[in-house]
Order: structure tokens, then C-alpha cells, then sequence
């Protein structure tokens, strides 16, 4: 019999230009489970994942910072990490896509695709920003829906009708980032002919997919496959495509391929050897996704990776989106949660045990509702299974110095029971069918709090110390247990539970052995009641934070837009001065313009400024401005006006003279 393989686990690797949030987690805290899990049943099992850093949006949002690219993704990572960490997602490595060995890994599987013949190149039309000089990606355009007319929408799908369409349909079209009307530019790009796998992926995805998906891609399977465009123009912040000047790789091809490089350099670092995973037909190779990025894992992944000589996936396991209250989550409900903001107010302990309670191996959608959160922590967590360690393991503490010493004759039937749902549990493990498990641990809690509660040892205490001792010998093995089918969910909580024990570092047989003669250590509290509070100040903190997001964003689309360049010797042909305000007077007939003189040292100008709405005449009287002291004198209505002073602001009442710090002469020239 051929011994079990190595396991290499993946989730989808997180954009680098965002924070997790509790959506994400679905994804990570169930593959951060199923991987625990196997471990825990002795598999050889690796959790790999990798930063997403390529792409258009990175490159457009550390331009906007005015950092490098390199550097917010750097800054996303120690982030994105930090709050893995205290979600207590173990990875066994965490690396990014923007590395040496994912560049050569790309460049190696796609010098494969061009020998085996499945590349053509052609010239194709798409938007363009004339200003920003650059390609635009569906989402950096906006305009008019061409089918229902709604305004404001992206270039790809409209958020009113729910139509598809592409930029070029769309009426009043304009670049997101500058606003300028795009125009249509041709330029050569790298196709992937995924057709030519057709009916490789035909079988494929029967047999590695879930049925629904394979259904659905069916339809997909049917009809012949697009060339798949795998090449992006510069700007972009990605890897070149080897022999394609100026073309780089659609980040869509390189990360997936991080999966692999991320793996590699693990096996580097822990001495293993790669092939081992990734070109070994006993290795298990097992994908967690969201149904929102099938295709990508279930037509192009495989293709790419059958065509360059290397396993495809087991699995691809696909689950559902997170709802938040039933309803998507929205920033201005306060249900778009970051994972920090969580933080910030609730255990993370909380959300593993809850998504615990909901996940399961179908693709519906789940939701967290946070009444039912309070409600199964709070009962189930602290009062069902919690309650038994704190009642039990105090009693024995106070009355028995801790001693487990024989177990009571009826209580045997319950650790028999605990023993036997540990299969069932495993078996749901194995599904991921995490809801099951949790259901399963559960029924042991509650046969072991009647069973307390009808023995009532301490009401034994006095008259039979002997039976009360084997009557809490049962509930704290029994809760031993529990906590051993718990770990994968509840890692932290279980390592202090096996502190309690004098034990370490639980495998799932553990569960079949009772401990007796045994001395366990003082009861410290292990988990404290959610209160609804924490929760509102949650959902408070996620509505402030969306709306200082808009605020910001308002801030950034309202700035005018910045002149068309200019060298130095163009800024010098103005020669700003340093002028004193000596007279100052309103023109009555006008609304919002001021007289002014000004001194400049060495003579003396009349200025009619339109500051009259920002400023009262008597208060300019003796304040130094700054005024553009060449410009030629126009001829106004109520006089000619022999300069200009300098003020920010939009207008009206918002403006603001400019005034140089004291010790500035007038007649002193601004350079
Ligand atoms: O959809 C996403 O969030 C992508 N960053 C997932 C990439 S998964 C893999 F293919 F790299
Ligand atoms: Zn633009």
C-alpha cells in the first residue's frame, strides 16, 4: 500500500493594496482549520500563501502616495501578516509574488506555453488615458451604463442593472484617476490559447472541482475557449514577458504561479525537495477559493500548469461570500469589518469559534449574524463547554488538590460517547464540513452538563468525597476531549487547556485515552463572555472609519487639476514680490472687488484684487502679500490694476492672501 502523500494546502493570495477584512477570513480561518486538522491526524501538510503585489490598482495607489511600489507593498505585508497572526492563521510560509523565484517560475512556464505552441500575439484596440499615458483597466473608467442609462458606473459592470459591457460602450466615459475622456489605442498583446485544453479541462474539472462548478463550467466547456490576453502594456508594476519588449505579464498569470513559488522557497528553507509537491503524482495539492475567482483556478491554472509538466490540484474547494446581518457587508452599515478594527474590540477567538459554527464544504454564501454571535459564544462557547473546565477543574483544585483519581461507573458511557463522536467529528473535519464538527462537540457538552447537573457533586462533597472525585474525574476528561476536537478551531484556548492538563501539544488520538491519577494544574480563566457593547463599538468604529474614507476620497476628487508641466525658465518669467499693503478701500459698485496700493520698496502700484467677500479693506491696511509684480496692466472698469496679488483658495469668501514670514521687505523678489 502506498503511504500517504504530502499535503500542500493554498488559500487566495490577498491584494497587496488592501487590508483583510472579515470576509477574507472566511476563507483563511477555514483553510487555517482544515490544515490544523491534518496535522493534528499526523498528515505531512504545509499552509502556503503569498501576497498579491502585481497589477494596475498597486502601481495607481502608490503613485497616489508617492511611494514606490515596492514599498506599499512591503508596508501591506508586515500588515496583512500582523493581523494573520493574532487571527492565529498559521501559515507555514507567507511570502509575495514579487519575487526572484515567482519571476523565474513565470518566465519557466511561460516559455513552455511558446514552445508547445499556445501563444499568438495580435493587435487589439482598448482604452487609453491620453494624460495619465497609460492603458486603463475596466475599472479605471467610468461613464454611462449603456443599458440603463445609471451614471457613475465602471467600465466593466454596472452596479444599477447588473449589465456586463465593455468601456468602449459606455457614453461620458472618463479615466478615474484624471478625469480626461479616454480614447482607443491599438497595441500588440500575448494571447494563451486555453481552446487548445478544451477537452483536457473538459474531464478535468468533473473530477476536481465541486459538482455545481463543474456544472457551470460545462456551459463554459461547450462553446470554444477565448485566447486568454496574458500581456499588459507599460506602465504596470509586474514582471516582463521574456522576448515581449515592453509587455509584462497580466497579474493574473503570475499569481497563481506564487502558489508554487511561495512553496519552493519553503521547501528551500526546510530542506525539502519541491518536486516533491508540485511534480509527484502522491503529493495532494489542495486549493480554498471564493466562487468569485473560479475560472481563473479551474480553466487557466490548470491548463498552464498541465502544459508546463506540473501536477495540477486535487481540489479546488470553493465556498460562498460572507453576509454581515443577512445582507452584504457595507461600509456605511458598519458591517464592511477590517480584521484590526475586530481586533480592536473582540477576541479573535470569538470569530474562529463562530465561523466554526456556520462554515461548511457547500458554496452558499454565509452569514455572520451578531446577535446569533453573542448568542452561540457566549452560551455555547462560555456556557456549555467552557463552564464544564471552569466547575469542574475548580472543584477538583479547591476540594482534591487537583487530583483525578478513578472515574465515576456512570459516567463511563459519557466518555465512551465523547470517544465515538470523535470519528464523527474527524470525518467532518475531513469534509470541512466545520459546522458538523462543531454540532458534534457540542452534543458531548451538553450530555456532560446534564450529567453534572444530575449528580450534583457538590452537593456529594461532604458525605461521598470519593465519588464526588471520580464524578469530576468524568467531567474534566470529558472536557479534555472536547478541547482536543476543538483545537484545529480554537488553537490558543486549547494550548491553555493543555497547560491545565500538565500536557502539550494535543494530536487528535489523544481523545481516546481518559487521564487518571493525574494532577492537573490550577483553573485559570479561559475565555470571558462577549458583551453587546463590544460589538456596537465595533460596528461604531467601521462607520467612522468609512466615513473618513469618503471625507478623504472627497478631498482627493475635488482638488483641481494640476497645470500642464512647465520648466524652471517658465516659472522665472514671473517675478513675484514681496509688496506692502498701504491703502486699502472698497469699490461700493462692485461686489467683490478692493482697491489696494502696494509698496514695493522702490515704488508704489494700484491693484484692484477680487478679495473683497474674503476680506474686510481696514484689516489689509500694513500686511505684507505676495504679488505678481510683471504682469502686464489691465485695464478694469474701475481703473487699471498694475499687478496681482497672490491668494489660495476656490473664491468668494474662501480665499487667502499669501503672506511671507516677518522679516520679508517689500521689493524682495520670490524665488
Ligand atoms: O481575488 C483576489 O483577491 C486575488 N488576489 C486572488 C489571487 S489567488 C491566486 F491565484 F493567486
Ligand atoms: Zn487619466
Amino acid at each position: 500500500m502506498s503511504q500517504p502523500g504530502n499535503i500542500l494546502v493554498t488559500s487566495a493570495l490577498p491584494y497587496a493594496n488592501g487590508d483583510i477584512h472579515i470576509g477574507h477570513l472566511v476563507e483563511y480561518l477555514q483553510t487555517d482549520f482544515w490544515v490544523r486538522f491534518q496535522k493534528m491526524i499526523g498528515r505531512d501538510c504545509i499552509y502556503i500563501c503569498a501576497d498579491d503585489t502585481h497589477g494596475t490598482p498597486i502601481m495607481i495607489r502608490a503613485q497616489k502616495e508617492g511611494i514606490q511600489p515596492e514599498e506599499l507593498i512591503a508596508a501591506s505585508h508586515k500588515r496583512h501578516l500582523d493581523d494573520f497572526n493574532e487571527f492565529q492563521i498559521k501559515f507555514d510560509h507567507f511570502s509575495s509574488t514579487n519575487s526572484e523565484e515567482n519571476r523565474e517560475l513565470c518566465e519557466e512556464i511561460f516559455l513552455k506555453m511558446e514552445e508547445n505552441n499556445h501563444i499568438s500575439s495580435k493587435k487589439i484596440s482598448q482604452s487609453y488615458c491620453a494624460d495619465c499615458k497609460m492603458f486603463l483597466p475596466d475599472r479605471f473608467v467610468k461613464g454611462q451604463c449603456p443599458k440603463c442609462k445609471a451614471e457613475d458606473q465602471y467600465g466593466d459592470s454596472c452596479d444599477s442593472c447588473g449589465a456586463t459591457y465593455s468601456p468602449t460602450d459606455m457614453k461620458n466615459a472618463s479615466c478615474t484617476i484624471c478625469n480626461a475622456p479616454p480614447v482607443l489605442k491599438e497595441s500588440e498583446h500575448v494571447f494563451f490559447q486555453l481552446d487548445h485544453f478544451r477537452s483536457f479541462l473538459k474531464e478535468w474539472v468533473h473530477e476536481h472541482t465541486p459538482s455545481e462548478v463543474a456544472n457551470k463550467l460545462d456551459e463554459w466547456l461547450a462553446e470554444e475557449l477565448r485566447d486568454w490576453d496574458i500581456s499588459r502594456d507599460a506602465p504596470y508594476f509586474g514582471f516582463s514577458i521574456p522576448g515581449h519588449e515592453g509587455k509584462f505579464f497580466y497579474v493574473w498569470v503570475d499569481a497563481p504561479i506564487g502558489y508554487i513559488s511561495s512553496s519552493k522557497e519553503w521547501c528551500k528553507k526546510n530542506n525539502r525537495n519541491f518536486e516533491d509537491y508540485w511534480k509527484n503524482d502522491n503529493s495532494e495539492i489542495y486549493h480554498f477559493i471564493g466562487k468569485d475567482i473560479v475560472y481563473f483556478h479551474t480553466l487557466f491554472w490548470p491548463a498552464m500548469l498541465k502544459n508546463a509538466g506540473y501536477k495540477t490540484p486535487n481540489q479546488v474547494f470553493v465556498h460562498g461570500f460572507l453576509t454581515v446581518n443577512g445582507e452584504k457587508m457595507s461600509k456605511s452599515k458598519g458591517t464592511f469589518i477590517n480584521a484590526r478594527t475586530y481586533l480592536n474590540h473582540l477576541d479573535p477567538m470569538f470569530l474562529r469559534y463562530y465561523y466554526g459554527c456556520k462554515l461548511n464544504s457547500s458554496l452558499a454564501d454565509v452569514d455572520l449574524n451578531f446577535d446569533d454571535f453573542i448568542s452561540r459564544v457566549n452560551s455555547d462557547l462560555i456556557g456549555k463547554i467552557t463552564n464544564l473546565a471552569s466547575r469542574g477543574a475548580s472543584m477538583l483544585g479547591k476540594n482534591f488538590s487537583g487530583e483525578i483519581k478513578g472515574l465515576d461507573e456512570d459516567g463511563l458511557e459519557i466518555l465512551d460517547f465523547a470517544v465515538k463522536q470523535g470519528d464523527i467529528i474527524k470525518k467532518h473535519y475531513l469534509a470541512r464540513d466545520f459546522n458538523k464538527a462543531v454540532i458534534g462537540i457540542r452534543d458531548i457538552a451538553e450530555k456532560a452538563n446534564r450529567y453534572f447537573d444530575e449528580k450534583q457533586p457538590w452537593k456529594l462533597l461532604k458525605t461521598n468525597p470519593d465519588e464526588t472525585q471520580k464524578i469530576l474525574g468524568v467531567i474534566i476528561n470529558t472536557f479534555r476531549k472536547m478541547a482536543i476536537y476543538l483545537k484545529p478551531i480554537l488553537p490558543e484556548y486549547v494550548a491553555q487547556v493543555e497547560k491545565l492538563f500538565n500536557e502539550s501539544d494535543y494530536q487528535w488520538q489523544d481523545a481516546q485515552s481518559n487521564l487518571t491519577d493525574h494532577n492537573i494544574n490550577r483553573y485559570e480563566h479561559l475565555a470571558k463572555r462577549v458583551d453587546e457593547k463590544q460589538v456596537n463599538a465595533l460596528m461604531e468604529e467601521t462607520k467612522a472609519e468609512a466615513m473618513a474614507n469618503t471625507e478623504e476620497q472627497k478631498d482627493q476628487e475635488n482638488h483641481e487639476p494640476l497645470e500642464a508641466e512647465i520648466n524652471i525658465d517658465d516659472l522665472f518669467k514671473a517675478d513675484l514680490r514681496v509688496a506692502k499693503i498701504i491703502e486699502a478701500e472698497e469699490i461700493k459698485e462692485a461686489s467683490k472687488l478692493l482697491r489696494l496700493t502696494v509698496d514695493l520698496g522702490f515704488e508704489k502700484r494700484n491693484i484692484i484684487a477680487g478679495i473683497k467677500q474674503a476680506y474686510k479693506a481696514e484689516d489689509l491696511v500694513g500686511r505684507l502679500t505676495v504679488i505678481v509684480a510683471n504682469l502686464k496692466p489691465r485695464k478694469m472698469k474701475f481703473g487699471t490694476s498694475e499687478g496681482m496679488v497672490l491668494a489660495a483658495g476656490p473664491g468668494g469668501k474662501e480665499l487667502f492672501i499669501l503672506s511671507p514670514d516677518s522679516g520679508a521687505k517689500p521689493g524682495q523678489r520670490i524665488q
